[in-house]
């Protein structure tokens, strides 16, 4: 890859957080390379949301440190800010507002020049054109979610942060998001996303990094994770493993998370 000499742009060391008593995150280290694409997996509360909160600054670590774009997340939050978008679960999207008007919006509130020209590139950018004078509450799922999407991209940020970004849609929705995706990284973004969906992980990853009881406890390439099961031999056919079969045999059984010590410990804020 053409960015091997280039800084990480995300660079993550030994990061912990704990709440109360439930320690999530007990070490988690990783590189995430300029321009690459980089899955996060991990079951039901494995802390997912959380490390992507910690990146975007939303909240802090107890100890380790972390870098995004080279700055720190810690002693340069503004700077990490400028750097990134985050589009979360919960989409960002004025239902009242028109598609274009949402657009529109965001580019004011970011200050940028030419906030009309930059909402109608990203309508175009995103399949919207035609829905753009609609409100986006008559938007599908998925129209919503490329919506989203673009709203968190105004202003071409370096570093993009996806939780979950298709879950809720359906395979034609998801496949149009994985299309903005792929296309994002091609033109230089690095991509950090989490995902429930295993196929996703496998469609789009440059790396996939599996987070358990508090660790990165695999972080490889996708023929690198298959490697770690041996093709099955089914008669004379060689059956390579799913990166579900990889993941599963992985985490093993997945009743003993961290949610079950969520239980136990008793949750903040919920
Ligand atoms: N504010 C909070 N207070 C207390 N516990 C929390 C808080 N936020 C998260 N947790 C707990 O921390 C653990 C990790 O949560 P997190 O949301 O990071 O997991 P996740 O991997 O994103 O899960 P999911 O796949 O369900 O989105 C869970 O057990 C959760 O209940
Ligand atoms: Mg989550």
């Amino acid at each position: 890859m053409t960015t091997k000499t280039r800084e990480p742009a995300i660079r993550v060391r030994a990061i912990t957080k704990s709440y109360k008593d439930l320690h999530v995150l007990r070490g988690v280290d990783f590189d995430v390379a300029a321009g690459s694409i980089f899955a996060l997996l991990g079951s039901n509360g494995a802390g997912k949301t959380t490390l992507v909160r910690i990146l975007s600054t939303l909240l802090k670590a107890n100890t380790g440190t972390a870098t995004v774009h080279g700055f720190d997340v810690s002693s340069a939050p503004g700077d990490v800010r400028k750097s990134i978008s985050l589009t979360g679960q919960f989409a960002a999207v004025d239902e009242v507002l028109t598609g274009r008007e949402n657009l529109v919006l965001v580019a004011k509130l970011r200050h940028l020049k030419n906030p009309d020209a930059i909402a109608d590139d990203m309508l175009a950018r995103f399949s919207l054109t035609d829905a753009g004078n609609r409100r986006a509450a008559t938007y599908s799922g998925g129209m919503r979610r490329r919506l989203d999407i673009a709203m968190s991209l105004v202003g071409n940020p370096p570093v993009v942060f996806l939780d979950e970004p298709t879950t809720g849609l359906d395979p034609q929705a998801r496949t149009e998001v994985w299309q903005t995706v792929k296309q994002l990284a091609k033109d230089g973004t690095t991509i950090l996303l989490t995902t429930q969906y295993l196929d996703e992980a496998e469609q789009l990853a440059d790396r996939i990094a599996v987070l358990h009881k508090g660790t990165i406890i695999q972080n490889g390439t996708l023929a690198e994770l298959k490697q770690l099961l041996p093709s099955a031999k089914v008669e004379y056919v060689e059956k390579q493993p799913t990166l579900e079969e990889v993941f599963l045999a992985l985490v093993g059984d997945t009743s003993d998370t961290a949610d079950e010590a969520a239980m136990s410990a008793g949750e903040e804020s919920r």
